[in-house]
């Protein structure tokens, strides 16, 4: 079937006239055969009901057909189609399933006339749609209302709305949202700042993106203005936190247009979600979801939104054709993050951030031992869930490439590149391939010897690390060892110099930690640092990690706690694949989890059902 629909589309590309339609390239993870038929706008009209944990309303899709395309096909997941209309008065309209995939989801075929340019499908979610996290009250910090937040990369957008589910096909959008009166509801477009007495919202989004883009959280959110063009939603008791935190916004989002040209989407907020988001963040368009796990209280952890805000051009602007290339989303906005990070905090803190990604990229090439094809930057994720190959390869594999590039030609030249780059491709999609001809024609040739020296086929198609990766070092993290050098001789925690540490001193402080230390040292280390206590999420992962590797039970009820208010997914796995690794800690993991699972969103309890094996 997969095979015909390619053979299809080959074909079909080479019948239909250019003109009318781009040719785009083949996605594994969608239904949609785009040469045929593809959606441009959207209208959305919807209401969320939090007692039946639904929402329900109509897609209004304006569409674009070659002259001999007989059909539309959206992906739908574990979604109840009411009725379909193509003309205006509302008559129902003829639709079929097509293929049902356990990972894709179900083809929805709907039938066109030769005139056809509006579908209108009329849908309800399911309340257990995979996008949808729904919240009661005791799972927000305000404890009065539920809340509700919606993720949609990589492939869950299907199940909160019929789609064309491929990050290669863009649509505007405008949007009609029915929310409970006492709550206001939000939407990755031009945001309300306040709550109205209806709870009817109106959204648009004037810029065509891909579904993985499309947002909705709803719920007791306040907002507060930062910087001109930037500002923070959060739970009313969050708000004062986050802005605290986020005050750089403003400069960072002034700082990355210095970089690489105008931030094309207006303004820019952050949505501090409750601690169950199960990323660190997700780069929404105008409004970045972000976890209350980065509010530090120091202002140590606010890199996640120069990566988010990165997105807006790598990713947003020019975005992965489909998620085999996801490196050229993430690769770049890591590199992009610590130029932004580095241009307001300097560039010994970005290196400490670019060495730690070191530490994770070893790790995870380590994990891949025995699959070493999961460490190309270019996937093949083809039958497979893409959330299965979104791991610190893309990200800091990514990051390493363009830092060697960096190296190889110059910052002057990487940079004029990169912003040509952006401009030139903005609101288009981008395939690997695409990409290295275009490094080829736009920069190696203009530079005699870097291609040899880059090799930038070896880093993209083959796995591993090669050879010329840079080598990260850390001023700061010389510092750190220093003093652990010290620890380790025997000098006890009060005496080492820790005074002018952040996060990312203390987490390479633990991570350096050896295999044996004894019990005394333990306590002491916690009782002199509060390691177990920390409010600093970070620190106490990488705390409760060494807890678990040093059988360090006084830190087990903290993480405990921990587990079951966190649902970030980055700090659960590492976790429970340490308890998963004897038989007490199966069962202490069994134990936190049954507690812990009702808390997580889909995609964490996803991976972490698959990792204890765990059935409903
Ligand atoms: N777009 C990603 C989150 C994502 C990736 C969601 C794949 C679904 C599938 C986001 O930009 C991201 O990378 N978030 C990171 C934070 C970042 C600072 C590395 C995260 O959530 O940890
Ligand atoms: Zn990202």
């Amino acid at each position: 079937m997969i095979f015909y629909k390619k053979f299809k589309i080959i074909f079909t590309l080479i019948m239909t006239p250019l003109s009318s339609i781009p040719a785009l390239a083949i996605d594994p993870h969608s239904f949609a055969i785009p040469a045929e038929a593809v959606v441009q706008k959207l209208y959305l009209n919807i209401n969320v009901d939090f007692g039946k944990k639904t929402i329900n309303g109509k897609a209004q899709w304006t569409i674009k057909k070659s002259e001999s395309a007989k059909e539309i096909h959206f992906d739908t997941k574990n979604i109840l189609i009411e009725k379909v209309t193509i003309d205006e008065i509302g008559n129902p309209w003829k639709f079929a399933w097509g293929k049902e995939d356990a990972i894709l989801g179900h083809d929805l075929i709907i039938p066109l006339k030769n005139n056809t340019t509006v579908v209108t499908i009329f849908y309800s979610t399911s309340p257990d749609a995979a996008a949808c996290q729904w919240l009661d009250q005791q799972q927000t910090a305000g404890k009065k209302l539920p809340f509700l937040f919606t993720q949609c990369q990589a492939i869950l957008g299907r199940t909160l709305f019929p789609c064309q589910d491929s990050p290669g096909i863009r649509f505007t959008y405008e949007a009609d949202v029915k929310v409970p009166v006492e709550m206001i509801a939000l939407m990755s477009a031009e945001n309300p700042i306040e709550k109205n007495r209806t709870g009817q919202y109106h959204f648009r989004m004037t810029n065509p993106i891909p579904s993985y883009l499309m947002a909705l959280a709803v719920g007791d959110i306040q907002y507060q203005s930062i910087g001109e063009r930037t500002g923070v939603y959060a739970e009313p008791s969050m708000l004062e936190k986050s802005a605290y935190e986020f005050i750089d916004m403003q400069k960072m989002l002034e700082n990355a247009e210095k970089l690489y040209g105008p931030y094309r989407w207006g303004r820019y907020d952050v949505l501090v979600l409750p601690p169950s988001f199960p990323f660190g963040g997700m780069e929404n368009p105008m409004l970045t979801f972000a976890t209350p796990t980065i509010l530090a209280g120091d202002r140590s952890l606010v890199s996640l939104v120069s990566h988010e805000l990165a997105h807006s051009w790598s990713g947003n602007l020019v975005t992965n054709a489909n998620w085999n290339d996801f490196w050229l989303n993430e690769g770049f906005t890591v590199y992009f993050e610590r130029r932004i990070t580095e241009s307001l905090y300097g560039k010994d803190f970005a290196d400490m951030e670019a060495y730690l990604g070191m530490d994770d990229l070893k790790e995870t090439l380590k994990e891949f031992e025995k699959t070493p094809n999961a460490t190309c930057l270019k996937l093949k994720l083809d039958g497979q869930d893409p959330d299965d190959g979104m791991n610190s390869i893309a990200y800091e594999k990514g990051y390493a490439l363009l830092l060697l590039i960096e190296k190889t030609i110059g910052r002057v030249a990487l940079d004029a590149f990169l912003r040509k780059y952006f401009d030139s491709n903005a609101f288009q999609t981008m395939t690997t391939e695409q990409f290295l001809i275009y490094i080829e024609k736009n920069l190696f040739s203009k530079f005699p010897g870097a291609e040899k020296k880059v090799n930038i086929k070896e880093w993209v198609y083959k796995p591993g690390l090669p050879q010329n990766c840079p080598i990260i070092v850390s001023e700061r993290f010389n510092d750190v060892n220093s003093q652990f050098q010290k620890w380790m001789n025997g000098l006890s925690p009060e005496n080492l110099r820790t005074a002018n540490w952040t996060t990312h001193e203390w987490l390479n402080f633990i991570d350096k930690l050896p295999t044996q230390v004894s019990m005394t040292r333990m306590t002491q280390l916690d009782s002199v640092f509060k390691f177990s206590s920390t409010g600093n999420a970070e620190v106490a992962e990488a705390w409760f990690l060494q807890s678990l590797i040093h059988n360090y039970t006084p830190a087990y009820i903290f993480m405990e706690k921990f587990l079951i208010e966190v649902g970030r997914r980055k700090f659960l796995m590492p976790l429970y694949k340490e308890m998963m690794k004897t038989k007490y800690g199966k069962e202490l993991a069994t134990k936190i989890y049954k507690q812990a699972r009702p808390n997580y969103h889909f995609v964490a309890r996803q991976s972490v059902d698959e990792l204890l094996n765990w059935k409903n």
